[in-house]
């Protein structure tokens, strides 16, 4: 079982002062992580490596705010995310903008701040020239490698997926943004999600590699970086393995190196990452309020897939820990459920777990990434309150929870009454 960085009776203090269920972020945890990512990497030449934190992962304020201290800059993908990116102080180049069928404002702010504009369509160039005018200087575009690469479960096959320019558009969308005033150029892709698989990685850096020749051959434009999205894959299930960094920065210097051994030249990688950087780090806690016995037996919590939807949508496995009960066998089988009159509102079905009790502390891992984000509202449940453990081991609040208050603000009770 995953060790976890606070201890029971913390926790019991906590839910002293603060409702149930709420979310916690180890701040030495992710620190760490962005330290080693960052020291890794540091062979990347011409500027060196950049993780831009997919803000969707975790779009807390005082998260971007420790991770730009860090040296990360944000990926953003909306209007609140560049706000987001904004609020804490990131600029112009610390800022990417990866969006798909996006909205004209969203461009115009991302411009505003001089982000970097990654296109994912060739269609989105005229969309900007007509509404906005002069691109930006530097440009960068997504890449759709179809049936090149396979993608997975969450991230669906290339080929059916949205996003990204074919390859023969890339080329096609290069030209014109150079006859269009870009002077800079930049690549991007985003082919998989939570992969584990070093080789993956590696491979994809290759593909960009390779293309980024092929542009320079064709069109004589040196690409200033390669931005090989996010995706890297974090072990959810109690069989998996981290993936270890110091093998994947060699899979991925060996290519590079291969590049420059055919001709290539020299380029800065950045990536997105999100789901690593503060995924272990998060952890949902909840309270156990009922214990059910029907045709199976149930754990009833006071969380719901409102709070943590990954089960609920994609199947996702989170491990449990029952508070206090870490040595217990696990000897009862339990599907863990919410109160959403949804039947998948589960975060676990058939676990084994040591047998629970009504009132026991349950905490979900690994939910410190696309968890507390994805929540939503459904049978008016409200979004939890979220926890910074700091360094110095104390609880900070870095958002509070929800109040009907805020579930009802949007409606003019006048209006109703009237
Ligand atoms: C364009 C883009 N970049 C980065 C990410 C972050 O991926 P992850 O959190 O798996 O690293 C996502 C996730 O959905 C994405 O869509």
């Amino acid at each position: 079982m995953k060790k976890l960085p606070f201890t029971k009776e913390q926790i019991e203090s906590l839910l002293e002062r603060h409702k149930s269920p709420l979310y916690i972020y180890d701040e030495a945890g992710i620190r760490n992580f962005a330290k080693e990512l960052k020291n890794t990497l540091s062979w990347v030449e011409k500027g060196g490596y950049k993780n831009y934190f997919a803000v969707k992962a975790c779009p807390n304020p005082h998260i971007l705010k420790i991770l730009k201290e860090e040296g990360m800059g944000a990926d953003c993908s909306s209007m609140a995310e560049l706000v987001l990116a904004e609020k804490v102080g990131l600029r112009g180049e610390e800022i990417m903008f990866t969006s798909n069928d996006t909205p004209l404002e969203e461009f115009q702010k991302a411009r505003e701040l001089g982000a970097v504009i990654n296109f994912d369509d060739i269609t989105h160039l005229d969309f900007y020239l007509e509404n906005i005018g002069q691109l930006p200087e530097l440009v960068c575009f997504r890449y759709n490698p179809g049936n090149l690469k396979e993608g997975n479960e969450i991230i669906g096959n290339p080929v059916e997926a949205k996003y990204g320019l074919t390859k023969e558009q890339l080329f096609q969308a290069y030209e014109k943004a150079s006859k269009n005033g870009a002077k800079r150029f930049a690549l991007h892709t985003m082919v998989v999600s939570n992969m584990l698989d070093i080789n993956y990685h590696a491979d994809t850096l290759k593909m960009l590699l390779d293309l980024s020749r092929e542009i320079k051959e064709r069109l004589g434009i040196e690409l200033e970086f390669l931005n090989i999205g996010g995706g890297l894959g974090i072990p959810y299930q109690p069989e998996e393995k981290a993936l270890d960094l110091k093998e994947l920065s060699v899979a991925l210097e060996s290519e590079y190196k291969n590049h420059l051994q055919k001709g290539g030249s020299a380029v800065r990688i950045v990536s997105e990452y999100g789901r690593a950087v503060t995924g272990p780090y998060g952890f949902l806690i909840t309270k156990v309020l009922h214990l059910m016995r029907k045709y199976k037996d149930y754990i009833g919590v006071d969380a719901s897939m409102s709070n943590l939807m990954r089960p609920a949508l994609y199947g996702a496995y989170h491990q449990i820990t029952i508070l206090g009960k870490e040595d217990m066998s696990a000897t009862h089988k339990y599907d863990v459920v919410g109160s959403l009159c949804e039947n998948n509102d589960k975060f676990a079905i058939d676990r084994l777990l040591p047998e629970a009790e009504v009132g026991d502390i349950l905490v979900l891992h690994d939910a410190g990434a696309h968890g507390y984000a994805m929540g939503f509202q459904y049978n008016g449940k409200l979004r939890s309150a979220e926890f910074l453990l700091t360094k110095d081991a104390k609880f900070r609040q870095i958002r509070r929870a929800e109040t009907l208050d805020d579930y009802f603000a949007t409606l003019d009770w006048n209006q109703i009454n009237s």
